[in-house]
């Protein structure tokens, strides 16, 4: 019988050499592993053997068993790696799929660019909490409690005293607080304001704040520092105005307009046929605002100025629905 068991174990090899697919490999386990394959066999001639050759036949056939099921399982595996490699589910000869790369939103470009022309100039950049108190967006910028400027911006309330705050000023407030002139900053954030959404207003966009206080900063410093901005950002060319605004912050106010880039100031859609853009508010700090954070009047003074992101944008890339900034529709990301 040891003769026999050998025969087995050699054929069960030879078997399995010659196994190319699944069919052979099943044909093999019929004949050699199944209830009725060789080894089966061997076990039940087992049984009329002399008791005293039982234990060491017995060892032997489970050594038998145990070797030809790990040839087999290592077969099946080698069989399926190879099914793997060639062409199989996975077809490991194909390109790779190639991976969408994202790119900076172009809101966020805009900020990148204008912060740029900034600091180039000498600004440092500053930020502050989108929920404010009243005091930092209305009262140290000299909103009177009961003054109707406060209607010129829709607020979200969270309580009396605290609120979403309208535009990047209060950030003038906490930075001067926060620092001694010569203050040079640029603050860029999100604000809020409670308007229906359209084409032409969200209820939260984006503003870059400025801010210059100094011993001798003069109206004249205002105009050549946002000249020269508006040089860089909208072109060498662009030919600008600034016209008489109100905001209780600033005295003297002022909006700031640049001709029209598209239509060079003849008249078109997106300058609503006036050849002129407004970009911007600014005016001279008032007294009033530099005296609650506590700066000398008499030595310091200074200048702001605040824009609205989505505008700035639109102006520059002739985007003109603001609401698209924020539906992210990849077709409309994709082309800045
Ligand atoms: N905070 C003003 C606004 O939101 C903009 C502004 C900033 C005007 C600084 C003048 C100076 O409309």
């Amino acid at each position: 019988m040891n003769d026999k068991v050998g025969d087995v174990r050699i054929a069960l090899l030879a078997a399995l050499e010659k196994v190319t697919s699944e069919t052979d490999i099943e044909q093999v386990r019929v004949q050699f592993l199944s209830r009725s394959g060789a080894i089966a066999n061997l076990f039940d001639e087992m049984r009329s053997l002399p008791s005293a050759e039982k234990p060491a036949m017995g060892k032997m056939l489970n050594e038998l068993k145990a070797d030809a099921q790990s040839a087999f399982d290592e077969k099946k595996k080698s069989l399926s790696a190879a099914k793997i490699v060639g062409g199989g589910p996975i077809d490991l000869t194909l390109p790779g799929r190639p991976k969408p790369v994202g790119t900076k939103h172009p809101l966020m470009q805009t900020i990148d660019e204008i912060k740029r022309i900034f600091v180039s100039m000498g600004f440092s950049v500053a930020t502050g909490p989108e929920i404010e108190t009243d005091y930092y967006n209305f009262g140290a910028l000299n909103f009177a409690p009961d003054h109707p400027a406060r209607d010129m911006q829709d607020t979200f309330f969270i309580s009396k005293e605290i609120l979403l705050r309208t535009h990047t000023s209060p950030v003038q407030i906490r930075t001067m607080e926060k620092q001694k002139p010569p203050v040079r900053e640029i603050m860029p954030g999100r604000v809020y304001r409670n308007e229906a959404i359209s084409a032409r207003s969200l209820v939260s966009f984006y503003q870059i704040e400025g801010l210059y206080v100094d011993q001798g900063v003069s109206f004249s410093d205002l105009k050549g520092t946002l000249v020269a901005f508006a040089r860089q950002f909208y072109g060498n060319d662009v030919k600008y105005k600034f016209r008489p605004t109100f905001f209780p912050f600033t005295e003297p106010s002022a909006d700031m307009y640049i001709s029209c880039f598209l239509c060079k100031g003849k008249g078109c859609r997106m300058c609503k046929r006036a050849g002129w853009l407004e970009i911007l508010g600014s005016g001279m700090v008032h007294p009033h605002v530099l005296k609650n954070v506590g700066y000398d009047t008499e030595k310091y003074t200074g200048f702001a100025f605040g824009m609205g992101m989505e505008r700035t944008a639109s102006l520059r890339y002739g985007v003109d629905d603001l609401r698209l900034y924020y539906e992210n529709d990849v077709r409309f990301l994709r082309q800045f």
